[in-house]
């Protein structure tokens, strides 16, 4: 049941050839619906983050091939099957991290090769996978919430970095999702929002969505973790995630500081994703850390604040071995601990 006062949205779907989904790279201030009706357009929306997150970078990617299905020329299935391939390897070329990118074209794509019947059979195939791989996400999102709100308790403050709410997944939220499940159930919570620099997710989309909902947020720059832990103003950290692989987890830059932080103030940390997020045939050193553009550190917006020609560094995500994951919160329950030492290319539960 969703509480009074949460807004639930859909963000991405399918119209009649059109995958509608909100630009995120104008959010808060403008809200504009992107109307995307090429594989190149979709690639082109996630390279740049105007879809992003994993879950829905997983969706993202099977619409992608969904929309090369839809217009694609080809009379024969091996045609159309070329087609796809070709729409999966350019959607798979945009961001390296995310798993949901990968998992989701390779569900798409496989479908679509042991696939037997028509053409038009096969796109219309291509197009309800793709639909499906959405509806489970929302649905995976209410059983992580529910799953993940009995961890909190009534007057928590809870510190939450980058956007792991409804825009980065089909509906509802992995880590935000958690948090509106306790809102949802009277606990009187607040939340602390990271603004995760350098492409301030947090400060531009978590706290919109919170705003939104009506549950208490406070905006604070990423270095002022330290001081609210140390002064006691935050009891548990939950954040979402980009990849789980055998020993550890990959979210946004500045994750693996803030789980270290939360590991020396004895403040749990959790995280919360789906198991689409999981990745558990590699290590973390098998995993490519995508390094984005050096003018998103010398500048804020448009506002140059680095001398030019300085050298820069700009990975997008980090790795957190699974020693400083209090737990981590999937649609089928919640794993601890004791349950990492298991993660070795099955699930433990
Ligand atoms: O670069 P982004 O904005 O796609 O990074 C998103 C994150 O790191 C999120 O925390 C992660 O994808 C989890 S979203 C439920």
């Amino acid at each position: 049941m969703i509480a009074e006062g949460i807004v639930v949205m859909r963000m991405i779907k399918w119209e009649n050839g059109l995958v509608l989904t909100p630009d995120q790279t104008l959010l808060p201030l403008e809200e504009v619906t992107l109307k995307l009706c090429s594989v190149e357009q979709m690639a082109e929306a996630i390279k740049t983050l105007r879809v992003r997150g994993a879950p829905l970078l997983g969706a993202a990617a099977a619409f992608g091939v969904a929309l090369s299905a839809y217009y694609s020329k080809a009379q024969t299935l091996s045609e159309l099957l070329s087609d796809l391939e070709e729409a999966g390897t350019t959607i798979k070329m945009q961001r390296p991290t995310a798993v949901n990118l990968f998992w989701a074209t390779d569900r798409v794509l496989n479908m679509a090769r042991a696939y037997k019947g028509d053409v038009e059979g096969l796109r219309a195939a291509v197009i309800l996978e793709a639909k499906q791989i959405a509806d489970e996400d929302a649905a995976q999102n209410y059983a992580i919430g529910k799953n993940g709100a009995v961890l909190i308790n009534d007057g928590d403050t809870i510190l939450t970095h980058c956007n792991a709410g409804e825009l980065a997944t089909v509906e509802y939220g992995t880590a935000l999702g958690v948090i509106r499940a306790a809102w949802g159930q009277g606990k009187k919570i607040k939340v602390l929002a990271d603004e995760t620099r350098p492409l301030l997710q947090g400060a531009r989309l978590t706290t919109y969505e919170l705003q939104r909902d009506g549950i208490p947020v406070t905006l604070i720059t990423d270095n002022m973790a330290g001081y609210v832990m140390s002064k006691g103003l935050i009891n548990k950290v939950i954040v979402g995630a980009d990849r789980i692989v055998q020993d550890a987890v990959f979210n946004k830059i500045g994750t693996y500081s803030l789980a270290v932080l939360a590991h020396e103030h004895n403040i749990p940390f959790y995280v919360a994703a789906p198991k689409s997020t999981f990745d558990l045939t590699c290590k973390a050193e098998n995993v490519t850390i995508e390094e984005r553009k050096p003018c998103e550190v010398t500048h804020v917006g448009c506002q140059q604040t680095a001398p030019n020609g300085v050298n820069v560094m700009n990975p997008a995500f980090d790795a957190t071995p699974l020693k400083y994951v209090t737990g981590i919160i999937t649609e089928t329950g919640i794993y601890t601990k004791d349950h990492f030492q298991k993660f070795n290319k099955t699930f433990p539960l």
